[in-house]
C-alpha cells in the first residue's frame, strides 16, 4: 500500500502501489487524473485512517478517507471558474468520531428507517437498535459510517478511484448475513463524483445502501434559493416519525411536486402536514424511470455561482432532505456553525422501511445475489 503523501498519475495507480512501474513516466490522455494519500489520524481505538485525494483535469477535487467513506471535500467549479468546496463536514477525524449528523458517508446496512427497528424475512423476525426512536435510521449504532474500510486507490478507464472494502459479519447490528460490501469511488473527466456498491451475502439478507453527502452549492449560508427539479410523479407520505404509510401519493398540486425546477423555500414553510411531520423535506421521491436502470433523479442549481448539481442512480428511490436538522450546534469545516437549512442531501436508495412494505420494491438479497447501486453527483455551472 501507499503510505506517503505522493501522487499517482492516472491508470497507472494499480502499477505503482504494486510496486511494477516507475509513477513518474506514465500518463494517460484518456484520464489524466492523479491520487494522492495521506494519513488522517486514528481512531479512538487506535485504527490508521488514511485520506485519498482525487483529482480530474479540470481541476476537480474530492477527498475521501477510509472511516466512514466519508467525502471530506468536494471542489467544483462555479460560472466564472472559480472552485469551492460544496459539502459539509469537519477538518479532523475526532469531530467525525465525536458527532456526526451522518456527514458524507456511506450508509448501511439499511440506509433511511425501518419502524420499530423489527422486521420479518423468511418468517424469522430480526430485531435492529432504535437509535432514531422510535425507529432505526441508517444502519444502527455503528453502520457502515462509523467502520474503517480497507482502501485500494486505482484507476479506471473513467479515471482516478478508491476501493473501500468491508465485510459486516452475520448478526452485526441485528441484521442477518456475512456481508461483503464493495464501495467505489471515481472520479470521472466529466466532473461526476461517482459511486458503485456491489455486495453478496451468504444468508439471506436486506440491504440498502446510500451516499450521504451535505450540499451547499454556493459555499456558505442556507439553502432555501437552490433551485430544484425532480424527476418524480409520485412520493412515499410518512406518519410523524418519519415512517411510509404504504402510499405512492402524486405530488400534483402539492409542495411536492419539483417537476417544475423551484426553489427549496418557495413553498417549504406551507402549511402541510407532509412538511410538518419532516420540519421540512424529508422525504422519499418515487423516480420516474425503470427499476435498475440508471438515470436522472434531481438537478439542483444555485442562482449566483451558478453551480449544478445533478443526480443519476439505478436506485428507484430519492430521499431528498432539507437539511432541517441541522440547529447551529456543529462547528464544521473552516469554523463554519452550521444552522438550520444550510444543506441538503439527496440519497438514491430503496424507500424507507422497504422491509416491512410488502408493496415496495424488495430490498432481499440472497445468496448467489450480487445488489448492484449506482449513484453519480455531476457538476456542471451555467
Ligand atoms: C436522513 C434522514 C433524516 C435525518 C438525516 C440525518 O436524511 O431522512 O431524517 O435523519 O438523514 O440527520
Amino acid at each position: 500500500m501507499l503510505n506517503v503523501n505522493h501522487c499517482i498519475p492516472a491508470l497507472s495507480a494499480a502499477a505503482c502501489v504494486l510496486g511494477l512501474v516507475g509513477c513518474a513516466s506514465l500518463t494517460s490522455p484518456s484520464a489524466s487524473g492523479r491520487i494522492s494519500q495521506k494519513p488522517f489520524g486514528a481512531t479512538k481505538d487506535g485504527i490508521p485512517v488514511e485520506v485519498f485525494t482525487l483529482r480530474n483535469a479540470n481541476g476537480v477535487e474530492a477527498r475521501i478517507c477510509n472511516y466512514g467513506g466519508i467525502v471530506l471535500s468536494l471542489q467544483v467549479p462555479d460560472r466564472n471558474g472559480r472552485f469551492g468546496d460544496v459539502v459539509l463536514g469537519y477538518d479532523t477525524l475526532a469531530e467525525y468520531e465525536k458527532e456526526s449528523p451522518y456527514f458524507g458517508c456511506l450508509v448501511g446496512r439499511y440506509g433511511n428507517r425501518i419502524a420499530k427497528g423489527k422486521f420479518k424475512l423468511n418468517g424469522q423476525e430480526y430485531s435492529l437498535a432504535i437509535n432514531d426512536k422510535p425507529n432505526t435510521l441508517h444502519g444502527g449504532i455503528k453502520g457502515f459510517d462509523k467502520v474503517v474500510w480497507k482502501a485500494r486507490p486505482f484507476t479506471s478507464d473513467l479515471g482516478p478511484a478508491l476501493e473501500l472494502r468491508y465485510l459486516s459479519k452475520d448478526g452485526e447490528e441485528g441484521y442477518p448475513g456475512n456481508l461483503d460490501v464493495k464501495a467505489v469511488y471515481t472520479l470521472t473527466a466529466d466532473n461526476s463524483l461517482r459511486l458503485d456498491y456491489t455486495a453478496t451475502t451468504d444468508k439471506d439478507t436486506v440491504l440498502n445502501l446510500t451516499h450521504h453527502s451535505y450540499f451547499n452549492l454556493a459555499g456558505r449560508g442556507d439553502i432555501l434559493n437552490h433551485v430544484v427539479y425532480l424527476n418524480a410523479d409520485r412520493f412515499t407520505p410518512v406518519d410523524s416519525t418519519l415512517i411510509p404509510t404504504g402510499e405512492l401519493r402524486p405530488v400534483k398540486g402539492t409542495p411536492f411536486d419539483f417537476n417544475t425546477p423551484t426553489a427549496i423555500g418557495a413553498r417549504i414553510n406551507q402549511d402541510d402536514e407532509q412538511l410538518k411531520f419532516g420540519k421540512g423535506y424529508d422525504h422519499n421521491w418515487v423516480i420516474n424511470k425503470p427499476m435498475k436502470q440508471l438515470g436522472l433523479m434531481a438537478r439542483v442549481t444555485e442562482p449566483t455561482t451558478g453551480r449544478v448539481l445533478e443526480v443519476l442512480s439505478t436506485e428507484p428511490g430519492l430521499q431528498f432532505y432539507s437539511g432541517n436538522f441541522l440547529d447551529g450546534k456543529l462547528k464544521g469545516k473552516g469554523g463554519w456553525v452550521y444552522q438550520f437549512r444550510n444543506a441538503f442531501c439527496m440519497e438514491p436508495q430503496h424507500y424507507p422501511d422497504s422491509p416491512n412494505q410488502p408493496n415496495f420494491p424488495s430490498v432481499a438479497l440472497k445468496p448467489g445475489q450480487t445488489y448492484q447501486n449506482t449513484i453519480i453527483y455531476r457538476f456542471s455551472a451555467q
